[in-house]
């Protein structure tokens, strides 16, 4: 059974198919637009806002934290009960240097924060990370 969408899909198969077509319609509108740049990198607020730009078109619950316990393989992500307290955790992580941000992102990773499309949308808050932060650190470089 195919996970309940705006789309009125009930195939698993057609929903994954479309779901690809909407979300990468919207992730190159989203590049286009310069929405990015209006996000605050590293934060989960950005995170959400990408989710919710992503996806809005075919979940209802884009841009909000899952309500229930999710896992892949043998790995069970952050139980609903602690994702608000770990979310703002991760908030106030650091991100000053590579290997921050990627701890950063392991951290975001582990919380999977929505129901599905966490990967997709957290590429897209991870490269924003490290636009903001490392490209500056290059320009401190050369100051
Ligand atoms: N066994 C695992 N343990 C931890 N993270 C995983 C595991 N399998 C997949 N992932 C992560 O979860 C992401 C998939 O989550 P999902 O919410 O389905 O996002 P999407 O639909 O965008 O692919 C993958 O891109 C990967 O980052
Ligand atoms: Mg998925």
């Amino acid at each position: 059974m195919a996970l309940e969408n705006k789309l009125g899909l009930t195939d698993s198969a057609m929903l994954e198919c479309e779901e690809e077509r909407i979300s990468k319609k919207r992730a190159a509108k989203l590049f286009e637009n310069g929405i990015l740049d209006t996000l605050e990198a590293g934060k989960f607020s950005a995170l959400k806002a990408i989710h919710k730009y992503l996806f809005e078109e075919i979940y209802s619950f884009a841009g909000e934290i899952r309500t229930v316990n999710i896992a892949k393989g043998n790995f069970r992500f952050v139980p609903v009960m602690y994702l608000g307290a770990a979310l703002d955790n991760i908030d106030k992580m650091p991100q000053a240097t590579f290997d921050e941000i990627v701890e950063k992102y392991v951290e975001m990773n582990i919380a999977h924060p929505f129901r599905e499309g966490n990967g997709r949308s957290m590429r897209i808050w991870l490269d924003l990370i490290l636009k903001k932060e490392l490209c500056s650190l290059d320009d401190n470089a050369y100051a």
